[in-house]
């Protein structure tokens, strides 16, 4: 499963490329205006960081709109995919960006009849709102596994990307299910880094090496002893 960071964030996205964990970036126009940027020097920053997709959302209610703010966006960089919602005029401006040969991302799923009305459009992501879904008094996770259903009976290629992920045991139950991608705000990833027994046994390792007084051999004593292979 492919990880994605939920956030515009320049220094969580550092932090987590650099540990090779990252497969790409969603962001919404929330997260965004969180950040109190400008938003083409905030855009150009994450993709000089992100190689993988970089998901940049429309803010446009009409089709028309979509298009130009999706096509301009999609300058930016050849890994932006362009995010438009779940509405009437979004699924046309899917099917458009689509046939021009653009990535796209159909945001705010709710459903799996959404699901599949986005991947018919040609959508490369469909994003179904997990968190969201659990806050309302449903399982969130039932829509990703009956879409992952419903893609798989028809060979349907649209990727399945699980949205508003709140903690760690969701991006669990995503991969399970096969999902494509999650996405996910950089506290979820962060927690998934952790264990208190990493911490605890890391602890322990460290006490005991002092305890003993060990030092590891220095470089130059290791390359004076070293013998060529063969
Ligand atoms: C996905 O692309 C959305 O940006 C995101 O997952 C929304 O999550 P939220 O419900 O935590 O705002």
């Amino acid at each position: 499963m492919k990880i994605f960071l939920d956030t515009a964030n320049i220094a969580s996205i550092k932090t987590f490329a650099d540990m090779g964990v990252l497969d790409g970036v969603t962001t919404n126009p929330t997260l965004v205006a969180k950040e109190n940027q400008d938003f083409h020097e905030l855009v150009s920053a994450i993709l000089k960081i992100v190689p993988g997709p970089v998901n940049l959302e429309v803010v446009s209610q009409d089709t028309e709109g979509m298009l130009r703010e999706g096509r301009d966006l999609a300058l930016l960089g050849p890994n932006v995919v362009v995010k438009c919602p779940m509405t009437e005029p979004g699924l046309v401006a899917v099917r458009k960006l689509g046939k021009e040969g653009l990535k796209t991302n159909v945001t705010l799923v709710f459903s799996p009849n959404q699901a599949l009305l986005a991947a018919k459009a040609g959508a490369t992501y469909v994003s179904p709102f997990i968190g969201r879904l659990d806050d309302a008094g449903h399982e969130g996770m039932e829509v990703v596994e009956d879409t992952l259903q419903i893609y798989r009976n028809y060979e349907i290629e649209t990727q399945v990307l699980v949205a508003s992920i709140r903690h760690p045991v969701h991006v669990v139950q995503a991969a399970k299910l096969g999902a494509h991608v999650a996405t996910m705000p950089p506290d979820v990833l962060d927690k998934m880094v952790r264990h208190p027994l990493t911490d605890t046994g890391l602890k322990r390792f460290l006490d005991d090496w002092a305890k003993a007084g060990l030092k590891l051999p220095e470089r130059r004593t290791l390359v004076a002893k070293a013998r060529p292979y063969g």
